[in-house]
């Protein structure tokens, strides 16, 4: 069975976005395994002194957790209108591994935001980034979670409103269809 690993890009403890995250695993559809990945609050600041030191040891634990999923589901607030600071500085440290665990993964991104906007400018500057680790994006439909505060149960970790639910949902399984796929070709590779 594929499986989806979720990268939270919120640090807080009552994330709105890390709600949105947790939910991936209700609405999945049958037949995709869903895993939550190290939180990038448990890294390090990138400094590229450690190389020659190897890698921290939570670097290590991304990295172990990154190689053992098929596709990647990124769900992240927008910061000043681009992508908050931990999830960047873990994409740096993921792509100084050898070999990079994105390389050639898919990767689809959903931003949340209490705001009307869903966090949409993150998708952009996140994209660039992604290319740049030759990840195979999914790019739309675009996931953006606008007025957050009133479609999910925080402590609960789950998206509450229903025409939501549904719109992630589809939205795993066009992402799930893409998975099926590239695990299909890089069998036939193998
Ligand atoms: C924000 N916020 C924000 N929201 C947005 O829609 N666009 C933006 O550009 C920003 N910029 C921004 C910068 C910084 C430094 C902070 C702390 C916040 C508001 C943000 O969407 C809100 O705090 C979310 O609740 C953060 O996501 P989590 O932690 O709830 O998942």
């Amino acid at each position: 069975m594929p499986t989806l690993g979720v990268l939270e890009g919120s640090l807080r403890k009552a994330s709105l976005s890390r709600a949105v995250a947790r939910s991936a695993t209700d609405l999945a559809p049958e037949g995709l395994d869903v895993v939550l990945m190290p939180n990038p609050g448990t890294l390090p600041l990138f400094n590229q002194d450690v190389l020659d030191e190897g890698m921290p040891a939570a670097v290590s634990a991304l990295a172990d957790a990154l190689a053992g999923i098929d596709a990647l589901l990124i769900v992240t607030p927008e910061y000043n209108w681009s992508i908050p600071g931990g999830l960047k500085n873990a994409i740096d440290w993921v792509s100084r591994l050898k070999p990079n665990p994105l390389e050639g993964m898919p990767v689809a991104i959903w931003s949340v935001s209490p705001g009307i906007l869903g966090g949409a400018r993150v998708h952009e500057s996140l994209r660039h980034v992604l290319h740049s680790q030759d990840m195979v994006i999914m790019a739309k439909p675009e996931v953006q979670v606008a007025g957050a505060r009133s479609k999910v149960h925080v402590a609960a970790g789950t998206v509450t409103d229903q025409v939501t639910r549904d719109f992630l949902s589809a939205h795993l399984t066009r992402l799930n269809a893409i998975i099926q796929v590239a695990t299909q070709k890089d069998a036939a590779i193998a």
